[in-house]
């Protein structure tokens, strides 16, 4: 199977890419971002049906100009696995994805098999992160994404990988700038609203993943590997040479990763 569907969640128009026949295993990607960074493993996990949704206000799909939150993203997202028609997926996200996870864990827990979790935290924002958020919406709506990449890109990608991949830097400049400025304020207010989901790891049983670039700026191994360890039996992994957007930086590490670990997934 290789196909683009069309979801309808309550009005807002979803796309999801599906590739690939087999069990389930569901993509969520980070922010300011959309589907396309999961392309390397899209590509090279075979024997999984791999579906990566481009979020409310993100990629292909509408963009709302209200109404953001984590519980609306994993609404979402169940939206999409019942369009697959599937009960349940390996659930994979990257840092606001992971966030997204911990609220689909929350209310659904029963579409969860197994848990991937790529550079993100358990905690929610710090009244200082609150305020970035904010101060960042308001840069967003005032000078546009441009600003925004500004901002960002430098703190997504690790030391090395300008020089070793420069089109890396290029793919998420242009995935920042591409992102619409309504669906780049509504994450925005999301994460800044979101609850501290460090309560939830010592629940979580299924198996579990965690991932993490050794250069990641944002979310550090000092901070991944501690989540990891709060959550029974997750496995811990640092990827060498990738900052936070480490799929994309190191795909030829992280795809085997994953591939190894699904492979362990009944
Ligand atoms: C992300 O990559 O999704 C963001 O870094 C998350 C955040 O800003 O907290």
């Amino acid at each position: 199977m290789n196909d683009v569907l069309r979801i309808d969640a309550d009005g807002v128009g979803l796309v999801a890419e599906v590739v690939g026949a087999g069990r389930a295993l569901l993509f969520v990607h980070g922010f300011p971002l959309d589907r396309t960074m999961w392309r390397h493993q899209m590509a090279g996990i075979d024997g999984w049906k791999r579906i990566a949704p481009d979020l409310r206000g993100a990629g292909q799909s509408a963009v709302p100009t209200a109404g953001y939150s984590m519980a609306r993203y994993a609404d979402d997202l169940v939206r999409v696995l019942d369009a697959v028609g599937t009960p349940t997926a390996v659930c994979c996200g990257l840092s606001m994805g992971g966030y997204i996870l911990f609220e689909l864990l929350r209310r659904h827990r029963d579409r969860v098999r197994a848990l991937i979790l790529c550079d993100t935290k358990s905690e929610a924002d710090t009244p200082e992160g609150m305020r970035g958020r904010d101060e960042l919406a308001a840069v967003a709506r005032r000078d546009g994404t441009g600003a925004v990449a500004a901002r960002l890109v430098p703190k997504l990608l690790g030391r090395s990988t300008a020089s070793r991949d420069p089109a890396v830097v290029e793919t998420v400049r242009t995935m920042v700038l591409r992102s619409p400025v309504d669906g780049v304020v509504g994450a925005l207010e999301a994460m800044r609203d979101r609850p501290d989901s460090t309560p939830l790891l010592a629940q979580i049983d299924v198996p579990t993943l965690v991932l993490v670039g050794a250069d990641d700026e944002l979310t550090p191994p000092a901070v991944v590997r501690p989540l990891a360890e709060r959550i029974p039996g997750a496995t811990f992994q640092e990827i060498a040479a990738a900052g936070h957007m480490a799929p994309l930086e190191r795909p030829d590490a992280v795809t085997p990763a994953l591939a190894e670990f699904l492979a362990t997934v009944r």
